[in-house]
């Protein structure tokens, strides 16, 4: 079955750009995200670059990510930097109470997080200690990263193999400061931001964009007293949405067992964020009308059960086409709000959640989600242009949602287009009309597959993929695309 859509392209009213940290990630200390994932060590068998696992990096350089964010999540607000410097057979060891209670050893710190932020060309995001670490230790740890002075600091990296300071822009003064980060009160906390963001100086031409720990899915009343207690006071403020069942035990279903039901309400919350945000953003507009203060959706992303035979306090899970789509939704979502939302991070970037990327001993595997980071690379720092779209919609927990999603761009004279069609079973077809654009060519990739349940494993690390995409067609001036059921594309258009 076949039915139709129309999309309507406005070009001349394109003036917002898509800032490219939209496309963000996230490493915690949390399972084999660091170490395993990421992080290998110079000694080990499986081959590495400077100790970082070389496929791993490739990967992610492929995918030209814009920023990283570290060390966590909830491990930031009881990691002490200081612990992570220096010659690693003499760092101090730590339990990581929040993820498993596994023994951390601090060899992955300070020195390979940043240097592997400059193998990847992206810009770092330092998630600071506020919950149980000092102003001090904070302001110490900016001083050591950034200052290029004869100063303490400075002296100490200088001492652990670093003349020069590196560059950091991107400093969280806490995460979730109202749960895992202090369980704090929101009045609390815009006073300890405050303290906090006094002593985070700038050094040395290094200008801090500080951001506030914000608000989860709808809390509403913490943006408030934040935006109005400290607005004034953050470049950013960020917020946290996962796409999740039930955080109560064995409530978030199985990552790759699920029926068609969940797999659209899963769809259906993810598609929620958009109120979320509208909602957020409504509260930042009050308090700050010139948008000066980015909302920073600083972890999103889906939650499922971790995979069977898996230590719980790892957080690994599989990652099928449904993830693939919840991707493809919310960055389709997140590049509609190019004036407030100045950037995103899903959890997080291998082995934990909504990952990039798996890795098993010396295996690695690209995730249907991976994939769609890379077919929307082209919206990074694209001018959006908005757009209507007319299509059949299915009721999804109580609400109409649009059987095809879509957001369109254009950068160095290329128009792009992703369009996801969320139905099953259901090709469509689509007319889209890009005004007064000459179309004179089209060509895209698509991401699809035969079952919904499918992903890739160490053994099948191919069975999800792009593939070269042909049903895009010129009919008078205008595009036809036969979008299959359940099927992601991009098209570039010359
Ligand atoms: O991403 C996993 C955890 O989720 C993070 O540590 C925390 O910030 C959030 O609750």
């Amino acid at each position: 079955q076949n039915s139709d859509v129309s999309i309507r392209v406005y070009p001349e009213k394109g003036n917002q750009v898509i800032s490219k940290h939209i496309y963000g990630h996230f490493a915690e200390h949390l399972g084999s995200c660091i170490y395993g994932g990421l992080w290998v060590g110079e000694n080990s068998p499986i081959p590495n670059t400077k100790g970082y696992r070389t496929d791993v990096l490739e990967a992610l350089k492929k995918l030209q990510i814009p920023n990283l964010r570290w060390p966590g999540g909830c491990f930031a607000d009881e990691y002490h930097w200081m612990d992570g410097i220096g010659p690693r057979e003499k760092r101090p060891k730590m339990v990581n109470n929040n993820w498993g209670g596994t023994v951390e050893d601090n060899s992955f710190g300070t020195h390979e997080f940043l240097n592997l932020c400059e193998l990847l060309d992206c810009e770092p995001y330092i998630s600071g200690n506020v919950g149980s670490g000092t102003v001090e230790e904070l302001a110490k740890w900016v001083e050591y990263m950034t200052s290029d002075g004869d100063s303490p600091m400075a002296n100490l990296r200088r001492q652990n193999g670093r003349e020069k300071p590196w560059k950091v822009k991107y400093l969280g003064v806490g995460n979730e400061s109202w749960g895992c980060g202090g369980d704090m009160l929101p009045e609390y906390y815009a006073d300890l931001y405050r303290r906090y963001a006094v002593y985070c100086r700038n050094f040395d031409g290094n200008q801090l964009f500080k951001i506030g720990s914000g608000a989860s899915d709808y809390d509403y009343n913490w943006t408030d007293v934040l935006m109005k207690k400290a607005g004034n006071k953050m470049n950013g403020l960020s917020l946290h949405y996962y796409t999740v069942k039930g955080w109560g035990k064995d409530q978030k279903g199985s990552a790759t067992n699920f029926t068609d039901e969940d797999y659209y309400w899963t769809l259906g919350k993810s598609l929620e964020i958009e109120e979320v945000i509208q909602k957020h953003m409504s509260i930042m507009d009050k308090y700050d009308k010139d948008k000066k203060v980015g909302l920073m959706v600083d972890e999103w992303g889906t939650w499922f059960e971790v995979e069977p035979g898996t230590n719980p306090g790892f957080l690994y899970q599989q990652n099928t086409m449904r993830d693939a789509f919840v991707a493809a939704l919310t960055l389709n979502t997140f590049n509609k709000y190019g004036d407030r939302i100045q950037m995103a991070n899903i959890a997080q970037v291998v082995n934990v959640l909504q990952s990039m990327i798996l890795t098993k001993d010396d295996k690695m595997t690209l995730t249907p989600t991976y994939h769609v980071f890379d077919m929307y690379r082209v919206h990074q720092d694209a001018t959006y242009l908005p757009l209507d779209i007319i299509s059949q919609t299915k009721e999804i927990r109580g609400r109409n949602v649009s059987l095809v999603n879509a957001s369109a761009s254009k950068k160095d004279g290329l128009t792009h287009i992703t369009l996801a069609n969320i139905d099953l079973t259901n090709s469509q077809n689509v007319n889209i009309d890009l005004s007064n654009t000459k179309i004179s060519k089209v060509s895209g990739r698509i991401l699809t597959s035969k079952d919904i349940h499918d992903h890739n494993t160490f053994e099948n690390p191919n069975l999800v993929q792009p593939q070269t995409f042909n049903g895009a067609k010129i009919a008078n001036g205008k595009l036809n695309v036969q979008l299959p059921a359940k099927s992601i594309v991009v098209l570039e258009i010359q």
